[in-house]
């Protein structure tokens, strides 16, 4: 048996027939929000969350019926006029998106810090971001990406983006990688240089910054 609800979903009212025991994650699943993962539909992944009220909630651990006349935000509600939300450009610029499956999650979990703390220290942002397992990034980039952000939204300068991706003349003597890190023992620690000679490019030493 299926009852009304009405919730607003990224400003939008919205009215439903949801069915006694249908989860908030499959009905904004079905109604398009696609941006909302399934993951392990127990409350441990994280990947499920939105913002209930401001708050990141697994969305996979309450009823649709409970949602009623809340206010839920996915990240297909964070762009404005077209623009992406500081999040989303910072997420891009610093290159925290992998295979893109948990960042949705991560992006609103990390909304939720910012809307309480503008300024918040790294210890903060990894404590915020541990709720959303991501299995490719290490929270190197996403960290940063939160930092980034942070300050954008605090209005203070940002360096301007090393390029991620560059051609590379056939003729070049050598290219310098933009330098690049990984955790160790929790520590941000930087990858030992790489030098290497592309087969068909003889000429050119490719140097990975140290
Ligand atoms: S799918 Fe909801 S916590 Fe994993
Ligand atoms: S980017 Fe792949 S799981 Fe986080």
């Amino acid at each position: 048996m299926s009852k009304e609800i009405t919730l607003t979903i990224n400003q939008v009212k919205q009215t439903f027939a949801v069915g006694k025991k249908e989860k908030l994650l499959d009905l904004l699943r079905r109604a398009g929000y696609a941006s909302v993962k399934h993951g392990c539909d127990a409350g441990d992944c994280g990947v499920c969350t939105v913002l209930l009220n401001g708050q990141p909630t697994r969305s996979c651990m309450i009823l649709a019926a409970e949602a009623a006349g809340q206010n839920i935000v996915t990240v297909e509600g964070l762009s404005k006029n077209g623009n992406l939300h500081p999040l989303q450009q910072a997420f891009v610029e610093t290159g925290a998106v992998q295979c893109g499956f948990c960042t949705p999650a991560q992006l609103l979990t990390a909304k939720a810090l910012l809307d309480q703390s503008p300024n918040p220290s790294e210890d903060e942002i990894r404590e915020a971001l541990s709720g959303v397992m991501c299995r490719c990034t290490g929270y190197v980039k996403t960290v940063e990406a939160v930092q980034r952000a942070a300050a954008a939204l605090r209005d203070e300068a940002v360096p301007p983006v090393e390029a991620l991706e560059q051609e590379l003349p056939a003729d070049a003597a050598e290219v310098t990688l933009p330098k690049a890190f990984y955790r160790r023992n929790g520590e941000r620690a930087p990858l030992p240089p790489l030098i290497y000679t592309p087969p068909e490019m003889p000429k050119t030493r490719v140097v990975g910054k140290a």
